[in-house]
């Protein structure tokens, strides 16, 4: 049951954002609002947030008491240095545009307080689903991930916990953290936001040039048209026609386009009726990496 007294104090930090910069007072806020039967939603992010995030931000205001984002660029996902030195940092923007969506908490850790023992990462093995695709191309960067959403999750203990399709592979892997771990957080995956042009937003697309930001519309383009050729064209047909159509931008190149099974990630080699298919796709620009999916059904 809820006291009067804790309400009131409740309340009275409800009424604004409010930072914390230490795991421990996160625990503690977060185990008493637990006690006093608050559902937490909880929005982990690496800060530079846009509309994508925000929207994450908003579904979990609709459905939870209390929201919480956290902003932590996390060095254990990260194995390029300069991707690591470049990705954009911005709290006081990040800290306006939370306060007006609605966000009552954001966890602004230091590294310190998110690995205390030093970064060791997460002794769980996600086989071949963080081998494909991403994990091909950025060895160890799931173990990463996994490692700081189960950390987080034990600091800030969520009812509920939003992830954007944006990121297919990372979510289908926070899942299976989970299942794996035995987190009671419900996952809850989020559509991907996109410019008017079809460019799935993202943190990193203001570090893209001008030719490149006019190319880059392309990629999304690509997995669209590509409708139009199934099932009458194989997959491996389709993978080629896309790849070809972003390849005519000098901007883009293809690092991979793959279809596959949506919960088990393996490559499907036909289509077969009534079984989706998820179209994932990496592009190397001379800036900025990018990445997308599209679901065909
Ligand atoms: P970040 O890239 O900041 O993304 C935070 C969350 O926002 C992720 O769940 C991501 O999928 C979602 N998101 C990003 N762009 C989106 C878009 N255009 N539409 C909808 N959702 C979008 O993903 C991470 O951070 C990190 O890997 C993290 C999970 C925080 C672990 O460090």
């Amino acid at each position: 049951m809820n006291s009067g007294g804790k309400n009131l104090i409740l309340n009275s930090w409800t009424l604004d954002i409010n930072i914390v910069h230490h795991a421990q007072k996160m625990h503690d806020l977060t185990s008493q609002l637990k006690k006093d039967g608050r559902s937490i939603g909880f929005v982990p992010t690496m800060g530079a947030l846009h509309a994508g995030h925000i929207s994450l931000i908003e579904k979990a205001k609709a459905e939870n008491d209390i929201v919480i984002c956290s902003i932590f660029v996390n060095p254990t996902q990260f194995n390029d240095l300069k991707d690591l030195e470049n990705y954009p940092r911005m709290p006081e923007a990040d800290i306006a545009f939370l306060k007006s969506a609605g966000c009552n908490l954001v966890f602004l850790p230091t590294p310190a307080e998110i690995y205390p023992n030093g970064p060791e990462l997460l002794d769980i093995s996600f086989g071949f689903m963080e081998e494909t695709m991403e994990g091909a191309f950025r060895p160890g960067h799931f173990k990463g991930v996994a490692t700081v959403v189960n950390r987080l999750f034990e600091i800030v203990q969520p009812t509920n916990s939003y992830f954007g399709e944006k990121d297919f592979q990372q979510l289908a892997i926070i899942r299976k953290m989970v299942a794996l771990l035995n987190h009671s957080t419900n996952i809850i995956g989020c559509p991907t936001l996109r410019e008017s042009d079809g460019l799935a937003m993202s943190s990193r697309n203001m570090l893209l040039t001008a030719e490149q930001r006019k190319s880059a519309p392309l990629i999304y383009k690509a997995m669209e048209t590509a409708k139009e050729f199934i099932p009458h064209q194989s997959p491996a047909a389709v993978i080629e026609l896309v790849k070809r159509y972003i390849q005519k931008s000098s901007y883009l190149s293809v690092q991979y386009f793959q279809l596959v099974n949506p919960d088990t990630l393996e490559d499907i080699k036909n289509w077969e009726e009534g079984k989706p298919v998820q179209g994932c796709i990496a592009v190397l620009t001379e800036g900025p990496r990018l990445i997308d999916n599209i679901r065909y059904e």
